[in-house]
Parts: C-alpha cells; structure tokens; sequence
C-alpha cells in the first residue's frame, strides 16, 4: 500500500495520497470478495475476417506512437500491421518493409490511465521489422479483424464507484466514443463483475464481443490498436482534447441515454408531472425526492433515523439508501432519477451523479478535517459542469465522532491544520476512515430549505 502512488502528478499531494490510501483500503476488502465471488472466465473469441487484411502503410511511414508525456496515461497507437498476443501481453507492430532498418523498438506501458498504480500490470509494445531476419518476431495472424481494437486494464482501483467512472468508463469513453461502437476491447486483468456491471455502457462503446486478454491464445491481426485509455482528470473530460469536443455534461447525457432514462430536455422530477408516478397520491406529488446515502464502513451518518425525519419534516420524500445493498444498476439509475436531490457523505455514492436530470442538487456533507478541498475536487466540479446544482455542507467538529472520542482539545479536532502537516497518513486515518458524523439536523435545516428554495425557483 505505501508504495502506491495512484495520485496523478497534477492532484495536490495531500489530497492524492489520502485518496489513494483509502481507496486502496476499499480496494483489498473489495477483491477478497471478488475472488471468493466469481471465478467466471470469460473466454470469447472474436473472428471477423476482413474482406481486406491487415493494411500496410502507403507514403508516410505510420510507427507505433507510445506517448510517455501525459502525468495520468502512457497510450500507444499502432496502424497499419497491428498483431496482439494476448498470452503475453504484447502487442506487435509489424513495420512495412523498409520503414525501420535498425533494431525493434519496445515500450512497456500500463494500459489503464493511472500510469502509476502498481496494481495495473503493464503490457509490451513491440515494433518488429518486417525484414527477414526478425519475420520469425511477428507470429502469423490466427484471427484477422476489420475493426479498430483497444487494450485495457479492468483491475486496479475500481469496485470503488468513483473509480469505476473515473479510472475506466470515462476514459474509455474518451478513448473509444469517437468510434460509434466500430471497435473492439482487448481487456487485460478482465473483471467479469465489472463487465457484468456496466454491460450496457460497455455494449455501447463496442458492439463486438469483449475478449478476455490474458487469456487470449491467439494471434489477432488489426488495422489499428490502442494500447491504454486517455484521461484528462479526476472525473473530468477536457473538450479541447475530446473526439467531437465531448464534455462532461455529454457524457452523463450519454449514460442516461444508454440506461434509457427521460431526454435531456425534461425537468427535474418534482417540476415534471409528466414523468411524475401517478398511482402516488396528489399530495405526495409535490414533495420534491432525496435520495439518502448512508455509508456502510467509513464517513456513516451515526444518527441516520433522526436525519431522514428531518430532511422529512422540511418538506422532501425521502428515499434512504445504503450503497452496499446490491441493486442492479439499471434499477438504481431509475431510482436517481426519480430523485430531485442526491444527499450523503462525501465518497463513492456520490458517483450516481450521472444518473440525475439536469438542475438536480448534488447535496454533499463535507466531513471534518478540511476536506472542502477533496469535496469540491471529486464531486463539486464535475456537477456543476455536468449542469448540476452543487450545494456542500460541512460539518463542524462538534458533529465529527472524533469530537465524542477524542474531546475538544485533541488536534485532530481542535487544529486539523496540524494533523495534516504531518503526513497524509495521519489524515486519511482521522478523516477519511475512523470518523463518522453526527449530523446536527438543527444546525442543516437552513440547508435544507436552501434547496428546496433551489427546487422551486
Ligand atoms: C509468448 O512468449 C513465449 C515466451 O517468451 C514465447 O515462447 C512464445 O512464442 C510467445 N508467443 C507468441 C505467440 O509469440
Ligand atoms: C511483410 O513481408 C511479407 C513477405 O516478405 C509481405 O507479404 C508482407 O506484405 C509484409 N508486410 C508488411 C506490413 O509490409
Ligand atoms: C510499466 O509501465 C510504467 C508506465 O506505464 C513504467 O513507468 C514502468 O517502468 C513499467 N514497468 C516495467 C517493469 O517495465
Ligand atoms: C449507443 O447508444 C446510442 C444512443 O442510445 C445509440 O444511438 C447507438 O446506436 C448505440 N450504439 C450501439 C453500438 O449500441
Ligand atoms: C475541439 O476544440 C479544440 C479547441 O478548443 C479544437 O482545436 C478542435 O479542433 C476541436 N475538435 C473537434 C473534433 O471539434
Ligand atoms: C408508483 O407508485 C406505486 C404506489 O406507490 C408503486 O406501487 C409503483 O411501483 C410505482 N411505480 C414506479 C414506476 O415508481
Ligand atoms: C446544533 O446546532 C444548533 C444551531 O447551530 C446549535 O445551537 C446547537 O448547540 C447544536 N447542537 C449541538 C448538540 O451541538
């Protein structure tokens, strides 16, 4: 774990490394329940012979480009002759006779946009001169394919929800939309809950079989290979460097749309009768919808009943949920957006902020130990760009369990300043693992009606 450093160079170090160590914790408990979970081996063979071939390069001579550069992804791009060993992890560049006279190059890159995470086994790319002497490098195509393919790494940090959209779906989103589903995945360290989980959105992307890299026997022959998934932050798309200048908004218009939910255009749940249930009665109509998240280990609201009477008495229906009850995904996001408002803690729950309409309020506890920052990093931005309202509140620490455990004068209450200073580890141990909050429902009740006058404006 203290080798880890999942953090890209760009997040502030603190920040990056209370995340890492604790997603990292979530992650080791959540793959002992994989392991003893699933033991489904996905073994799919894709054999689509092109009318074509592999085509070789006309005028300029097209390497493989392995770009180093970014602080969050190494990618390499292959056209012309790409061959993939999914057995070994490799993937082969077959230069056209005469471009390279030298020796082969060769990169070993990690395939997933956390360049640094340890966990992510790299994969080599290896360009091979087509000249006689080295032909014996490039095995013979079992499989020949007509489409574009993209190898990437499932494992990693994801089980974590957070993760799941910022570390794979986005940047496999970034990497692959621009195809319209003309492509194929090559997934390495393969997570058949993963695929299972996000089957639609991955459906989607590409409309061939996913093929379960490390265990690929065969040789496949493509005209052009990505190797790795482009990011550009922590949830976060950069239009600028997006196919079709994708943002963040299209893409949560993209998950609505692949989970069928109402079209961009309709109003939030408590404006909208249309989409409204009607077998409900007229009076509960008109309550706007939280939905509830209580944690399950870390940052729980201690106090969970009195909150949801409270948020109930301000006037909302309240629908409380604990995200480790394991609804299906289809099930839930009809659930968000059912919701005019998601409220919990900060952490992964949050992350069904896709699944609300535009105008929705994210509402976040902020938990103590000056974790604004961190708010506003994870969750504050990407709602407000995916044209959500974002409304944070934080506690003080009077309504931290640290308060009750460790009393006033402990620095961990008194100065987290201090804390902090003194090492991510000692942070991430006080305010993102041991505390819990004791929500103060007197002291947010003015939030509360802060949102619903946001509601009805
Ligand atoms: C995979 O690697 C092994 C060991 O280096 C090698 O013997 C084998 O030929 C490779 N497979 C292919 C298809 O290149
Ligand atoms: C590699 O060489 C073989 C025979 O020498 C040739 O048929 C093939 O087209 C060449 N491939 C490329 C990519 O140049
Ligand atoms: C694996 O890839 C990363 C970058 O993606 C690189 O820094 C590291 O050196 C590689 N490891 C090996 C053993 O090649
Ligand atoms: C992906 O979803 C979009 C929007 O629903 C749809 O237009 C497109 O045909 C889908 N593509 C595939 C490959 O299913
Ligand atoms: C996206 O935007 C950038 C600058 O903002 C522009 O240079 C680029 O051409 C655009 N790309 C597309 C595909 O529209
Ligand atoms: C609508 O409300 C009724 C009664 O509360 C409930 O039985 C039904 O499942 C609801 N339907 C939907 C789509 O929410
Ligand atoms: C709760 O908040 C109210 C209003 O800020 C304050 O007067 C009260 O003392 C707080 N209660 C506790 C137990 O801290």
């Amino acid at each position: 774990m203290g080798t880890d450093d999942s953090s890209s160079s760009t997040m502030p170090v603190l920040v990056g490394a209370k995340r890492a160590m604790r997603t990292v914790a979530e992650h080791h408990r959540s793959v002992v329940g994989f392991l003893l979970g699933f033991f489904v081996v996905l073994l799919l063979y894709t054999t689509v012979f092109s009318q074509f071939g592999p085509r070789t390069a006309i005028g300029a001579p097209r390497k493989p480009i392995c770009d180093l550069s970014d602080p969050r992804f190494d990618i390499c791009e292959i056209s012309g002759d790409a061959r993939t060993i999914g057995a070994n992890r490799t993937v082969l560049y077959v230069t056209p006779f005469g471009e390279l006279s030298g020796n082969s190059q060769e990169w070993s890159i990690r395939d997933q946009s956390r360049k640094h995470l340890e966990y992510i086994n790299n994969v080599t790319v290896k360009s091979v001169n087509n000249a006689s002497s080295q032909a014996s490098l490039a095995p013979a195509c079992t499989s020949q394919h007509a489409v574009a393919a993209v190898v990437f790494a499932m494992n990693g940090l994801t089980s974590n929800p957070w993760h799941d959209f910022s570390d794979v779906l986005i940047p496999l989103f970034i990497t692959t939309r621009g195809y319209d589903g003309e492509v194929q995945f090559l997934v390495s360290d393969l997570q058949p809950w993963f695929v299972d989980k996000y089957r639609l959105i991955l459906n989607n992307l590409s409309r061939y079989e996913i093929v379960d890299f490390n265990r690929d026997a065969g040789v496949r022959c493509y005209p052009h290979v990505t190797v790795g998934l482009r990011s550009h932050g922590d949830l976060g798309i950069d239009p600028a460097r997006a196919p079709r200048n994708y943002t963040l908004q299209d893409f949560r218009l993209y998950v609505r749309e692949v989970y069928s939910l109402p079209a961009p255009g309709v109003d939030i749940p408590y404006k909208d009768d249309a989409t409204r249930n009607h077998t409900e009665k007229p009076q509960e109509r008109k309550k706007p919808r939280v939905m509830l998240i209580n944690r399950g280990r870390t940052r729980r609201f201690v106090n969970f009943p009195e909150i949801v009477a409270a948020v109930r008495d301000a006037g909302f229906e309240v629908i409380p949920m604990e995200p480790r009850r394991d609804l299906g995904i289809e099930e839930l996001s009809r659930v968000v957006d059912s919701c005019d408002v998601l409220m919990g803690a900060h952490g992964a729950g949050l992350t069904n902020l896709f699944f609300l309409r535009a105008n929705a309020v994210m509402l976040q506890v902020v938990p103590w130990g000056h974790m604004e920052q961190s708010a506003m990093r994870f969750y504050g931005r990407p709602a407000t760009e995916m044209r959500l309202r974002d409304v944070e509140y934080s506690v003080v620490a009077e309504e931290s369990t640290l308060y009750e455990k460790y009393g006033k004068d402990h620095p961990a209450v008194s100065d987290p300043d201090s804390i902090h200073s003194q090492g991510w580890q000692l942070g991430m141990r006080y305010y993102w693992i041991e505390q819990d909050i004791r929500l103060n429902v007197t002291r947010f009740a003015p939030t509360l009606h802060q949102v619903l006058r946001m509601l009805r404006e």
